[in-house]
């Protein structure tokens, strides 16, 4: 049977991926999310059910104290709207790490709610991070009887599999390259086998870049082609479960979610509020029922799309704003960002046959084209080379322009004279 991608076909998707054992959540910081209504998680929801999510991963601070009412309201939307799953995601490093008492209640207070998603018939339970508190899991699992799959990254694969007995599968956080090399999935091969045949939950991020003085955070990490050449490693690699890092984590740049104002860290602003990266998600629906059926043949694609993205300003038209390329932190080795932020434009197109494709920078006659050879996914670069102003895309098939879209100016005119160094995402 074949696929038909449209927007409204998912009974079809629905029906055909049903039978197959493997998961896509997205990653959901409920702090962010402080300000939603039961009406917009319900939307929230929605918006990510249409990119075929199953489901979101909530992560859970210790030290938030209006938790409670914001799961309330998240569990009651995805209840109300239907077949979208939800788990706990304990955040053990933004504040101090959950009290093991504290995670045995909060699970057992959702886990009877219809949209918590049960593994292997137990509830669903993730961490980020809590490498101090492996012991507390033998006694978490007993009082919740719970499916717990932690991301412990910072262990390394060789601790991990000391304390693997203690949980029943592994979430990497190992979303990014190191410096200048491409994210490859050696680091899911080393992973996987750590978790010796328990299931394993591969990540995939479209973006990195934080500047929050106030966590001591300033980094980018490379990685413009990550949506791409990332779902790309999945399908071919085909893990247990897929999440997507992140929905709503504004000040890491690496949202696919619908910009809330009132979400946005303090100082944050600047890099996130002219930056939607909603555009992201019309490759979704491709790449998740590609990675789910195993078989990208049986797709076909019933209506053109193209999605670009790009910095908006020019890898030297401003400082730096001290923001360094790699994390010292985390023990790497610094480097300039500009050595890491390609000043480029990504296009991404889903087309039902072969096409030309055609981008300009500003509004001269320098038209830069290419041939997308096969009907499908095709990923193009166009370098900016010193060129600036608004930006046009179009897709043309038998002399017949099919598709026509603009994004907006790369400019040397930086926000606070600091290059922006977050993505603005778009799409015809
Ligand atoms: C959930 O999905 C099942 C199977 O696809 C369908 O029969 C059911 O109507 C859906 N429920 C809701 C509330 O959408
Ligand atoms: C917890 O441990 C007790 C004592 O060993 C055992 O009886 C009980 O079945 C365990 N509960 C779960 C959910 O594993
Ligand atoms: C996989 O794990 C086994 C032992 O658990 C180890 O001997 C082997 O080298 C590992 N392979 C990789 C690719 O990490
Ligand atoms: C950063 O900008 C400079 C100047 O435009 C350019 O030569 C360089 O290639 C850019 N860096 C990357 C990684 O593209
Ligand atoms: C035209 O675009 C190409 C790449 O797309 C670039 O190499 C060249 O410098 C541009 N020419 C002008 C005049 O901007
Ligand atoms: C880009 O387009 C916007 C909206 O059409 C327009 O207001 C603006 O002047 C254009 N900017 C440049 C640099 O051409
Ligand atoms: C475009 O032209 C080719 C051959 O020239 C033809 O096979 C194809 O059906 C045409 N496609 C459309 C959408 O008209």
């Amino acid at each position: 049977m074949n696929v038909y991608l449209t927007l409204f076909v998912f009974a079809l998707i629905d029906h055909v991926t049903a039978a197959m054992p493997k998961f896509v959540f997205a990653h959901f910081i409920v702090g962010n999310a402080a300000s939603l209504t039961q009406e917009q998680w319900e939307s929230e929801i929605k918006l990510a059910k249409h990119s075929l999510i199953d489901g979101f991963a909530l992560n859970i601070a210790q030290q938030d104290t209006n938790t409670d009412q914001i799961l309330q309201k998240a569990y009651a939307a995805a209840g109300q709207v239907g077949n979208f799953s939800l788990f706990l995601s304990f955040d053990y490093l933004s504040g101090d790490p959950w009290p093991v008492d504290r995670v045995i209640d909060t699970i057992n207070k959702y886990k009877e709610s219809p949209p918590q998603f049960y593994y292997d018939d137990k509830p669903f339970v993730s961490t980020f991070e809590g490498v101090a508190n492996i012991d507390d899991w033998p006694t978490i699992r007993n009082k919740t009887d719970c499916f717990a799959m932690p991301d412990w990254t910072s262990l390394g694969p060789q601790r991990f599999a000391e304390v693997r007995h203690n949980v029943d599968g592994f979430f990497s956080w190992d979303a990014w390259p190191a410096g200048a090399d491409d994210k490859t999935t050696n680091s899911d091969q080393v992973w996987k086998n750590a978790t010796h045949g328990r299931p394993y939950m591969m990540p995939v991020s479209p973006w990195f870049y934080t500047n929050l003085p106030q966590w001591n955070k300033n980094w980018l990490w490379k990685g413009a082609q990550l949506w791409t050449y990332r779902w790309e490693q999945i399908y071919r690699f085909q893990p247990d479960f897929v999440q997507i890092i992140s929905w709503n984590d504004y000040g890491e740049s690496h949202y696919v979610g619908p910009v809330h104002d009132d979400g946005i860290p303090q100082g944050a602003a600047r890099y996130v509020e002219n930056n939607p990266h909603d555009a992201w998600r019309e490759l979704l629906p491709y790449f998740i029922a590609s990675y789910k059926l195993g078989d990208r043949s049986r797709i076909r694609i019933t209506r053109d799309t193209l999605v670009y993205w790009y910095r908006p300003n020019p890898n030297q038209s401003g400082s730096n704003g001290g923001t360094t390329g790699n994390c010292p932190q985390q023990g790497q080795q610094a480097m300039d960002p500009a050595a890491l932020a390609e000043d480029k434009i990504y296009i991404a197109v889903l087309i039902k046959e072969p096409s030309w494709i055609g981008v300009r920078i500003g509004s001269n006659n320098n038209i830069t084209s290419f041939y997308a050879r096969q009907a499908g996914l095709s990923m193009f670069e166009v370098p900016f080379n010193g060129q600036t102003g608004n930006t046009t895309f179009w897709i043309v098939r038998n002399e017949t322009e099919v598709v026509y879209t603009t994004g907006p100016a790369i400019t040397t005119d930086c926000i606070d004279g600091m290059v922006n160094w977050n993505a603005v995402v778009g799409s015809s």
